[in-house]
């Protein structure tokens, strides 16, 4: 039966918004959906989605709408014609779309002066990855209207992470974890060149790598209360070890011939913690060093 608690609309239909779709349409949602490229929402029809030929007429369907497209300046493009109409009235959006803090606060300005309720969310995972269990998602913003909404929500993932009534937070915390994503990914990159010269096999290296990440992971929650606590005496790592290990990676990338640019830059930052007498407190004191250079 089709009530206004199982109406949803989907506005946007890349690899992560058809997989969205289908999910609510496999739950028994009514699912309208809008996409620029029209043919991209053929196969979800043939699953019981309705077809909108218009962003308008995507919101008029449903009380909630999830936004999911390429990028806030296509946001803005997709939504510039309501600038004058009431469709928004009362609605609510579920902003899933990639961008920054700033982008989700200004995207809220902008979405509750036409009286829209908002809330801004940030995906963790790929397309394939979602509905599990542990799949993660942030959100932000109305306490009230994210419980109302949970009922939804939670179809997508298994683990939501509410960070609180800041709008920016969810965006802001995605561009952390992006940090540490690319961060990590660049030392596998250049792991990979080691393993190359001497060598040995890149996928076994791969390997050991996803056996290794789940402690990795743990040494740095730890070092995230650390760094909250601001009690920097040693409780796990010294970092005059990570010095000379960043050191020893430098040295072994130049006797190489391999690229160094990646133990140069982690060798440098963590050399400047030393000389600015950090050496004997915990790996996280490295932090200090860059709060001066901000
Ligand atoms: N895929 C992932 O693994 C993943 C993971 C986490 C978060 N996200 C986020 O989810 C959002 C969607 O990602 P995605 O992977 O599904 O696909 P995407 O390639 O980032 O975006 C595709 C969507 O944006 C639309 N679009 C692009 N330019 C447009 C324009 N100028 N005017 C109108 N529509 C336009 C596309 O319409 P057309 O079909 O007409 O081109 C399509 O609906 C992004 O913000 C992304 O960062 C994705």
């Amino acid at each position: 039966m089709e009530t206004s608690k199982n109406q949803i609309s989907i506005i946007g239909l890349g690899p992560m918004g058809i997989k969205i779709a289908t999910l609510y349409i496999q739950q028994g949602f009514q699912v309208t959906v809008f996409n620029r490229t029209q043919a991209k929402t053929d196969p979800l029809v043939k699953l019981g989605a309705k077809r909108a030929e218009t962003v308008r007429e995507a919101l008029a369907a449903s009380p909630v709408s999830i936004v999911i497209v390429h990028n806030y300046g296509v946001v803005n493009e997709l939504f510039s014609s309501l600038e004058n109409d009431d469709v928004l009235s009362g609605k609510t959006i579920v902003q899933l779309t990639t961008g920054t803090a700033q982008e989700a606060r200004l995207s809220e300005t902008w979405f509750r002066k036409r009286n829209a309720a908002y809330i801004d969310g940030a995906i963790q995972v790929a397309p394939e990855q979602m509905a599990q269990p542990d799949t993660t998602i942030l959100f932000a913003g109305n306490t009230d209207k994210y419980q109302e909404l949970l009922h939804r929500l939670t179809i997508l993932g298994g683990n939501l992470k509410y960070l609180g009534e800041n709008i920016g937070a969810a965006a802001a915390m995605d561009t952390a974890t992006l940090s540490y994503i690319y961060g990590a990914a660049a030392g596998f990159l250049h792991g990979a060149l080691i393993a190359e010269s001497e060598n040995f096999d890149v996928k076994e290296y791969g390997n050991i790598i996803a056996e290794i990440a789940p402690g990795m992971g743990e040494f740095l929650k730890h070092e995230g209360k650390v760094i909250a606590s601001g009690d920097f005496s040693i409780s796990q790592s010294p970092l005059s070890i990570s010095v000379e290990a960043t050191e020893r990676i430098l040295a072994t990338a130049k006797l190489s011939g391999i690229n160094t640019e990646f133990p140069e830059f982690s060798a440098n930052w963590l050399k400047r913690a030393e000389l600015a007498g950090y050496g004997q407190e915990e790996f996280a004191a490295v932090i200090k060093t860059l709060r001066q250079q901000a």
